[in-house]
């Protein structure tokens, strides 16, 4: 079993160790301990039962004050054999409740690779993320990055509310759906 809690600094080093096996993107480990320092309700990690880390989401408050408060993911990863469980999810989750709840972020950004299909899928289908902007040559190797943000429910304009709710329903309709008594009916058209 894994469970999700907030990390704490004696997590950071198997932080940095998940992350070294997962991802190009590496920090020094002041880097983790400015995040937990900072904003120590933003850092999650997965823990299996034997007390070894399998994911962690890294994120911070942006300090720009030209910009509304806004939260931003530092770094996300699951370990290999972990994946496709749900674990990320619950991740991002946890970090974007706790941004809207103590900070009262208006929305959340990231940075992800054009190619990383399992994030992009994670961040724009599963967690409804749209993408702002691309930023070319992002990355040190010259990828470029999808710059997404998703706008916490209650600070969507109106038409903006109508808009996800009609994205949901468009999801929806593509889905197997129970009609409530116990039948299921394809919908797609
Ligand atoms: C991206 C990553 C964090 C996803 O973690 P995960 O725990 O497997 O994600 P989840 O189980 O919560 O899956 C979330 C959704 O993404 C989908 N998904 C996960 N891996 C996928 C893949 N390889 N291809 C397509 N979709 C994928 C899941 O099916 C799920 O979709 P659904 O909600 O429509 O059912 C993980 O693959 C990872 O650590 N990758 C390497 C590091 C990385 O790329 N980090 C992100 C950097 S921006």
């Amino acid at each position: 079993m894994v469970c999700i809690r907030m990390a704490t600094s004696a997590d950071l080093i198997q932080m940095q160790s998940t992350n070294l096996w997962c991802l190009p993107e590496n920090y020094q480990l002041k880097y983790y301990l400015y995040h937990i320092l900072s904003w120590p309700q933003l850092l999650f990690v997965a823990e299996d039962n034997g007390g070894k880390i399998v994911g962690y989401v890294l994120a911070k408050m942006e300090e720009d004050d030209t910009q509304p408060k806004h939260g931003h993911i530092t770094s996300l990863a699951v370990l290999r054999s972990h994946r496709k469980r749900g674990i990320a999810t619950l991740l991002m989750t946890q970090t974007q409740q706790h941004m809207r709840q103590i900070f009262k972020a208006e929305y959340v950004s990231l940075h992800v690779r054009k190619s990383n299909q399992a994030a992009f899928h994670l961040y724009n289908e599963t967690l409804k993320y749209e993408v702002n902007d691309v930023e070319k040559g992002y990355y040190a190797d010259g990828e470029d990055a999808y710059d997404m943000r998703c706008v916490f429910e209650e600070n969507l304009s109106e038409e903006g509310k109508k808009d996800r709710k009609k994205k949901l329903e468009e999801a929806m309709a593509k889905l197997k759906v129970d009609d409530g008594e116990g039948k299921t009916a394809e919908t797609s058209n």
